[in-house]
């Protein structure tokens, strides 16, 4: 499935602008292309105990499953500047659990793949084998 990346980026930005940052004052929106064709969205929202802050990746992943599951194939994180944001390591971990090393996406730097920006990582197979 090819990814619509100008409808991902402003989808992104349209739940950056709900997020709840007050404390950091960094909105983050981030946007999910599934494998059926629906977009999925997230954004930040932070807490007065600072560590329980969700991240926006976080959101979009549940929100993946909250409505029919699926896999993601290309996401679009965004800052409060609109231009793509590099998903923090947690949350390269979200996105290989639910999109794979296949899944795309959108950096400063061009359309990457998950497995670039998280070569050598963990997950299920490691698990079944041992
Ligand atoms: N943040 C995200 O939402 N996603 C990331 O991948 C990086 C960081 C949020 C967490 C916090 O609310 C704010 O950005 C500043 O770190």
């Amino acid at each position: 499935m090819t990814a619509d990346w100008e409808a991902l980026r402003v989808a992104a930005v349209e739940a950056m602008r709900h997020a709840y940052a007050p404390y950091s004052a960094f909105p983050v929106g981030a946007a999910g292309l599934v494998d059926d064709g629906r977009i999925v969205v997230g954004c930040n929202v932070e807490n007065a105990a600072y560590g329980v802050g969700l991240c926006a990746e976080c959101g979009m992943v549940s929100q993946l499953h909250a409505t029919g599951g699926g896999r993601l194939v290309a996401v679009a994180c965004v800052g409060g500047d609109g231009l793509p944001l590099m998903p923090c390591g947690r949350c390269r971990q979200l996105l290989w659990e639910h999109g794979g090393p296949d899944c795309e996406l959108a950096t400063r730097r061009g359309i990457v793949t998950m497995r670039d920006v998280l070569p050598d990582a963990f997950d299920a197979s490691e698990l079944d084998a041992r």
